[in-house]
């Protein structure tokens, strides 16, 4: 069976496309999924995507993740910056999760160069904009040693 990956959007990046062009780019979130989607297909596995603006959901997604899915990859927005709860989630399962952004946060204002996710995250993609997504996959495809 194809490994499977979960995507988790965090907060404010339902509004990609229109929210701050000039630092996120002009890519909506329909498109990023889409992009996300073919580039698993390409590489032998399933993406499942989803987007909260709440901290407990995405505490609870993470969860749950293992039972469905091999690995996460999650831009928890501003939560990066501020959630110990999110931080702990990931500490707390077993399969890997990469932290993605589109920008690149330690280029930005003080209070964004610390993430209190990264330490308990498999990796770190920062500043690639949308294309940080696909490599995001490759990197999970590469963990899980599939055909990448
Ligand atoms: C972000 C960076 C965060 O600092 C910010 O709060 C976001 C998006 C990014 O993808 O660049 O909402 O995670």
């Amino acid at each position: 069976m194809e490994a499977s990956l979960l995507v988790i959007h965090g907060p404010n990046l339902n509004l990609l496309g229109k929210r701050e062009p000039e630092i996120y780019g002009t890519t909506t979130l329909d498109l990023i999924n889409e992009q996300i989607n073919r580039r698993a297909s390409q590489l032998g596995l399933q993406a499942q995507c989803i987007q909260t603006n709440y901290e407990g959901k995405i505490v609870d997604l993470l969860q749950e993740a293992a039972q469905d899915h091999q690995a996460v990859i999650l831009n928890p927005a501003a939560y990066t910056h501020t959630s110990i709860a999110i931080r702990d989630a990931i500490a707390a399962i077993a399969i890997p999760v990469i932290e993605i952004h589109l920008s690149q946060i330690s280029n930005r204002e003080p209070f964004r160069h610390t993430s209190l996710t990264s330490p308990v995250c498999a990796g770190i993609i920062s500043g690639f904009g949308a294309h940080g997504y696909l490599l995001a996959v490759e990197a999970a495809a590469l963990l899980l040693q599939t055909n990448a």
